[in-house]
C-alpha cells in the first residue's frame, strides 16, 4: 500500500470516529509530516457549537504532540456532492507548519476529488515569517 493509500484508509477511519451528533457531517483529516510519519484527526463537536473543533484541528494536534513541526501533504475527507475543502481558520491553521507548495488532496471516502496547494487555498497569506524581526 503506497502513502497515499495508506493516508485514505486513515482518514477514512477517523470519519467513522469523528464525533458530530449535530451537523451529522464527519471530516477525517491526516497529515503527511516532514518526517514521514502519519497522523490523523476528525472532528469534534460540542453542545456549544463553537467549542467544537475541525478534523485539521484534532491532526495537526497529534502532529505537534507527535514532535513534528512541518506538514508536507495532508488528506482531507468528507462526504457530499460539494468538494469539502478545508474551512478558512483551518487552512490558516495548516499555513502554521507548511509551505506554499504542501498538497492538499481534497478527498470523499472513494479517493482523491482535487488536489490542490496551500498557496492556491490561501494566497498572498500572513505566516510565522511576518513576526520575524
Ligand atoms: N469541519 C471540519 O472538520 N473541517 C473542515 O474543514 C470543514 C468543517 C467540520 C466542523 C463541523 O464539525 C462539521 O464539519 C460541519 O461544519
Amino acid at each position: 500500500m503506497d502513502t497515499l493509500d495508506k493516508m485514505l484508509q486513515m482518514a477514512r477511519d477517523a470519519m467513522d470516529r469523528a464525533y458530530a451528533p449535530y451537523s451529522k457531517f464527519s471530516v477525517g483529516a491526516v497529515i503527511k509530516a516532514k518526517s514521514g510519519k502519519l497522523y490523523a484527526g476528525c472532528n469534534v463537536e460540542n453542545a456549544s457549537y463553537p467549542a467544537g473543533s475541525c478534523a485539521e484541528q484534532g491532526a495537526i494536534s497529534a502532529m505537534v504532540l507527535g514532535g513534528d513541526t512541518e506538514i508536507q501533504e495532508m488528506v482531507v475527507m468528507g462526504n457530499g456532492e460539494n468538494l469539502v475543502s478545508p474551512c478558512g481558520s483551518c487552512r490558516q491553521r495548516i499555513r502554521e507548519f507548511a509551505k506554499s507548495d504542501a498538497t492538499i488532496h481534497i478527498c470523499d471516502r472513494n479517493g482523491v476529488r482535487k488536489s490542490m496547494t496551500l498557496g492556491e487555498l490561501l494566497p498572498v497569506s500572513f505566516g510565522p515569517e511576518n513576526l520575524k524581526f
